[in-house]
Order: structure tokens, then C-alpha cells, then sequence
């Protein structure tokens, strides 16, 4: 039976732009912000080692399969999956796995923008020569101060917030290419810029080490992070991709499409990495410092470079600009499923999406002040408790919303994902569709789909159990 099925949202001028749109979604403040932090956290290298191979094995296939059923289904995430799964005769209930990804997009953008309001907050101190000469204390006092203002932070958030429902509203498939054809190369090159600082730093030999020592033993203990982390990297697992997918035109090979863009965002993630960490040695700081690593070492290189000001503006700016493309497609696959079935208009349901994800974002703010001591999912003495008011242990409202996530709802949306593209759509569907241009891969890839997804992610729960 072949359906095909016309997108409502519009389609993409060519495979390029969905190439564009893609790594606009993939490359953003998990590349940049969360992947040295996390990597310092969970003591660089295993961590590193694990990210990399999630991303080769289990990132990657599902990220095809996304884009495949997108590209089939032709509609929001949850309607494709349903409509899918009645022309393969499977349950209609396969859209939950969509809808479990919506709702897990929204929350990620909850705190997406909040931290994105950071560097919005960056932009203007830059400009303003708040970080000349600065060092690592320096630095850090001025992250501290930032993140004990709520209402600082909620401006920025709520800046940032009106922005992504703006570009949202006038509909994705106008106006991204132009912006991000010249954006993109761009961050890309301040950061090799900041490379080069990293360089004269006189410690980048301790930071490569830091990032590429892989040491086997300690692998367990970061292994469910480095796989959420690689599935939250790559923006799988929730809708983005594939929502994305729907709206690319019918004649363009996925698989070198998908290839490029893991490629590009792993590139970016480890040029980040690459330039973070010396600077993190040189100033005397801890790698595992937490969510504030890149903004109090970064405005350090900045603050030390012959037109520092200018290229550390610059750079906010791009970090700004990508986390915006990050951001719009955590939002469409919520906007479009909702247009799908209310009928109303994109500008209505992105208004009410948006100040939902903006209301819950609110909880990451407080996170950092006022609600600090509010604990989720604490174990103390006296037992576990799902929410107590605590100075230790547990988890703030921010790192709650960031697990569940990255940890369960990513990989458990990705494995539903690769299991229906692999069990439930259909072998000839999925070959029509992924339309390989050597063939004679397929075997490969469509067991890698099948198998060693599914598994990986299986296996990573069940470690992380019992570790
Ligand atoms: N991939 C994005 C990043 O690395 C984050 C993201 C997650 C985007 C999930 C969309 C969906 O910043
Ligand atoms: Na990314």
C-alpha cells in the first residue's frame, strides 16, 4: 500500500535547507554549554568515549528513522506515528511514543531558554566591557550574580522565549535558510578563534587529555549520562528530526543527509571541548564546576584577547542565534500537531505553547535563587523523599526537569522510535523511503535500526539499575 501522504506545513526548498535546519536544531547549547560541562562532570574522557559511541550506534540509526517516518508520514510526530502505524496495521496507540516526545521537547525548552537568556545577559555585559582583564574569580562572581537575579533572568528568558514563538509563528519552512546559511559557518569559526587562544593558554595538552584519556574503568559510571547527553546532542528522540523530516521534499537521499549533520554537530561539540578545557586548567578552575562552566571560562579567553570585546559579543550572539534554531524545533512538533487537530492558527497555538514552556521555565529560574533548596527525588537518612526542602542532595527543580529528559524520556522516545521504523513500518516502506544510494548497505544499516539501537539503549537502562 503506497500513500503518499502531502505535508500541510510546507516543504523545504531542497534537501539543503533540511541539511540546514537540521544541524540549526542538532547544534546549539548542547554542544557548547552542556557537553564540557558534562564531560567535567563525569571526569572527561569515558564520558567522552561513551558519547561517541551512543552517537555512532544508536544516535545516528534513530535519527534516520526519524527523519524517515517524518518524511512518510507527512505530518506532526503524532499524527505520522498514528497514521503510520494503521497503514502498517499496528495500533494507533504508537502515537504516544510522539506525544511522550512533544511533551519532553516543551520541558527541555522550559529550561533551553532560560540558560539561553544567559548568554543574552553575556551579549550585553561583553558590550558593556564588564569582562576586560577579567580572571576565573572575576568571572565567576559575575555568573553568580547573574544567576541569584530572578528577575534579570526572567527578562532574558522571557526575551528569548518571545523571539522563538515569533519566528515559530511565521511558520519554519519561510525565512531560516537565509539566516542560518551564514550564522552556522560562522560560530563555527569564533570557535576555532577561541582555539587558537586555548593554544597560547600553555595548558592544551592538559585539555585534550583531559577530553580523549580513555580510561575503560570508569566508564559505568556516566554511561546513562553519555547517552542521554548523545541523544539531547543530536535533538533525537522527541519529534524535532523528525517533524523536520515531514517537510523535506521527496526526492533527497536521508542517509548522507543524517551522516552530515551528526558529523557537524560532533565537530562542534568537541571544538568546544577542545577550546574550553585548557582555559579551565590555565585560570585554576574545576572541570566539574556544573552548568556555569563555559560562562565563567569562556569570558576569560575573551577578556585576554586582542579584540576580545569584539569576538566575545560576537560569539554570544551566534551561541544566542543557535540555541534560537534549537529552540524552534523543540516548539513545531507541539505546534504543528496542534494546528493539525484544532484547526486554528499557527500564530494562536504557538502563543499558548510558548507561554506554557515559559511558565514552567519559570521553576528553572527560581532553581538558581530563591527555590535552590527545593529537592526533587531526594534519598537522606531518613529514606527517599520526591520533593523536601533541603540544602543537600537531590535534585533542584532544574536538574530534575534536565533528567528526566536527557536520561529517561530521550531514550525511551528514541527506542520507541527506532523499534517502530524497524519492526512495525515495514522492511520495503523503510528501504523506499531511506533510499540508499548504495544498496548494498542496507542490511547493514536496517540491523543497526533493528538491533543494535534498541539494545544499546536497553542495556543502558539496565546498567545504570544496577550500578
Ligand atoms: N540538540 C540541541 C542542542 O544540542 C538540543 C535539542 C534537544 C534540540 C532536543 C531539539 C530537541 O543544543
Ligand atoms: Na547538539
Amino acid at each position: 500500500m503506497s500513500q503518499d501522504n502531502v505535508s500541510i506545513h510546507g516543504i523545504w526548498a531542497s534537501r539543503w535547507v533540511f541539511i540546514l535546519a537540521a544541524t540549526g536544531s542538532a547544534v546549539g547549547l548542547g554542544n557548547i554549554w552542556k557537553f564540557p560541562y558534562m564531560a567535567g562532570v563525569y571526569g572527561g574522557g569515558a564520558f567522552v568515549l561513551v558519547y561517541l559511541i551512543c552517537i555512532a550506534l544508536v544516535g545516528l540509526p534513530i535519527m534516520l528513522a526519524e527523519t524517515v517516518l517524518g518524511r512518510r508520514g507527512r505530518r506532526s510526530p503524532v499524527n505520522t506515528l498514528r497514521n503510520l502505524a494503521i497503514q502498517a496495521g499496528a495500533s494507533a496507540r504508537w502515537s504516544w511514543a510522539a506525544v511522550m516526545g512533544m511533551i519532553a521537547a516543551l520541558l527541555i525548552l522550559s529550561f533551553y531558554s532560560v540558560v539561553a537568556g544567559w548568554s543574552l545577559d553575556y551579549i550585553i555585559g561583553m558590550g558593556r566591557g564588564d569582562f576586560v582583564g577579567i580572571d576565573g574569580e572575576g568571572a565567576g562572581a559575575r555568573f553568580g550574580a547573574l544567576t541569584a537575579d530572578p528577575l534579570r533572568l526572567s527578562l532574558w528568558h522571557t526575551l528569548f522565549m518571545l523571539v522563538t514563538a515569533f519566528i515559530i509563528a511565521r511558520g519554519v519552512v519561510a525565512g531560516l535558510e537565509r539566516s542560518l546559511r551564514i550564522m552556522m559557518p560562522l560560530l563555527f569559526v569564533l570557535l576555532i578563534i577561541l582555539l587558537g587562544y586555548s593554544l597560547t593558554t600553555g595548558h592544551f595538552m592538559q585539555g585534550v587529555e583531559f577530553l580523549f584519556h580513555f580510561d575503560l574503568a570508569s566508564v559505568p559510571d556516566g554511561i546513562l549520562a553519555a547517552m542521554g547527553h548523545a541523544f539531547f546532542t543530536l535533538s533525537v528522540g522527541v519529534g524535532s528530526i523528525m517533524v523536520f523530516g515531514s517537510y523535506m521534499p521527496k526526492k533527497s537521499s536521508i542517509g548522507g543527509t543524517v551522516i552530515t549533520v551528526a558529523l557537524l554537530d560532533t565537530a562542534v561539540a568537541l571544538t568546544a571541548g577542545l577550546a574550553l578545557f585548557p582555559i579551565v586548567f590555565a585560570a585554576g578552575l574545576e572541570p566539574s564546576a556544573g552548568p556555569g562552566l563555559m560562562f565563567v571560562t569562556l569570558p576569560i579567553a575573551f577578556g585576554n584577547i586582542m579584540l576580545g570585546q569584539v569576538f566575545g559579543l560576537l560569539f554570544f550572539v551566534l551561541v544566542a542565534v543557535a540555541a534560537w534554531s534549537s529552540a524552534i524545533s523543540m516548539l513545531e512538533p507541539a505546534v504543528a500537531y496542534w494546528v493539525e487537530r484544532t484547526g486554528w492558527t499557527r500564530v494562536r497555538i504557538t502563543c499558548l505553547v510558548a507561554f506554557l514552556c515559559w511558565v514552567v521555565g519559570l521553576g528553572t529560574v527560581l532553581s538558581f535563587n530563591l527555590l535552590a533548596d527545593a529537592r526533587f527525588f531526594v534519598t537522606d537518612e531518613a529514606g527517599w523523599h520526591l520533593f523536601k526542602w533541603t540544602e543537600q542532595g537531590g535534585k533542584t527543580f532544574f536538574e530534575s526537569v534536565d533528567y528526566l529528559t536527557s536520561r529517561i524520556m530521550l531514550p525511551l522516545g528514541g527506542l520507541l522510535f527506532a523499534v517502530f521504523a524497524g519492526w512495525v513500518l515495514g522492511r520495503d516502506v523503510f528501504r523506499a523511503e531511506l533510499a540508499l544510494r548504495h544498496p548494498r548497505l542496507f542490511p547493514v544499516v536496517y540491523c543497526l535500526l533493528r538491533y543494535v539501537a534498541p539494545l544499546g539503549v536497553l542495556v543502558v537502562f539496565v546498567t545504570e539499575l544496577f550500578k
